[in-house]
């Protein structure tokens, strides 16, 4: 298969590394006309020229850089079909440990961000030739479910993804009927997010290994993995799906304990 998103225009956030990048390439892979968007300008540039899309410089949490991108992808694109909010930060700080700076970063990318996003790709998507249609996928985690201790914030900006996304899809449902809104949430991957914190444990094999024996599935994820589950949130084949939760976690949370 090769055209899921064949037609389509979609935007991917923080698709410079990890997740983000993987699933720009399966979304091209499909057909799609992708804008990889991220803080990291060279790496971005190298993926947008691998996709045959576009590269625009973009920091989720800055509300003005929303608007840009927006019109620049409307601009050269003509329409919006996907937004991906993927971009995200992990800074570990317990609550006992946490500072306000931390926190107002941490939720400022990962929750405000994705807020943003929603807010300006329904307003692009309400404009589309043909009328209102597309797909937003909000990339929570399996931090939405249950708490990290290490990682207040985190945690906190991951559930409140997780139920953002459930009143995005329900005034987009009300309100546009085809405009959905969908959270994915990722267990563990093996990306550069994942081995920043192997490497700062101190211990970076075994911190993996551990990581590893926490999933029933016996090993981490791919980014490769969770681009898949974004292609089928992102294209028409979920088309009655809408403030759900698809959650990619090896069986982590499935599981009870280790029989
Ligand atoms: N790796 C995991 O195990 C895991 C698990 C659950 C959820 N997630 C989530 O998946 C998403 C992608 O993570 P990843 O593992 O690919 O990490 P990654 O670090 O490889 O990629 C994250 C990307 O986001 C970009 N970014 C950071 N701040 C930004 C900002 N303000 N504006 C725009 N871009 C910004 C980074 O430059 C980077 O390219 C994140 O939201 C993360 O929280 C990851």
């Amino acid at each position: 298969m090769a055209d899921r998103l064949k037609g389509k225009v979609a935007i991917v956030t923080g698709a410079a590394s990890g997740i983000g990048a993987a699933t720009a390439r399966i979304f091209a892979r499909e057909g799609a006309k992708v804008v990889v968007t991220d803080v990291q300008d060279e790496k971005g540039k190298a993926v947008a020229k691998e996709v045959d899309g576009i590269f625009l410089h973009h920091d989720t949490s800055d509300e003005a850089q929303w608007t840009k991108v927006l019109a620049e992808t409307r601009g050269k694109f003509g329409r919006l079909d996907v937004l991906m909010n993927n971009a995200g930060v992990f800074i570990p700080q317990t609550i006992e440990d946490s500072t306000l700076d931390v926190w107002n970063k941490v939720l400022g990318i990962n929750l405000t961000g994705v807020m943003l996003g929603c807010k300006h790709a329904i307003a692009a998507m309400k404009a589309n030739p043909g009328g209102p249609k597309g797909s937003i996928v909000n990339v929570s985690s399996i931090t939405g479910f249950m708490g990290l201790a290490s990682a207040a914030a985190y945690t906190a900006s991951k559930g409140g993804v997780r139920f953002l996304t459930k009143s995005v899809a329900v005034h987009c449902a009300r309100n546009y009927r085809t405009i959905r809104c969908n959270s994915l949430h990722p267990g563990a991957i093996d990306t550069p997010m994942n081995q920043a914190a192997f490497d700062a444990s101190g211990d970076p094999e075994g911190t993996r290994k551990y990581f590893e024996g926490l999933q029933p599935i016996g090993r981490m994820a791919t980014a490769e993995e969770m681009g898949e589950c974004a292609l089928f949130l992102a294209s028409d084949e979920s088309s009655y799906m809408t403030g759900a939760e698809l959650l990619a976690d090896g069986g982590w949370i499935a599981a009870a304990g280790p029989l």
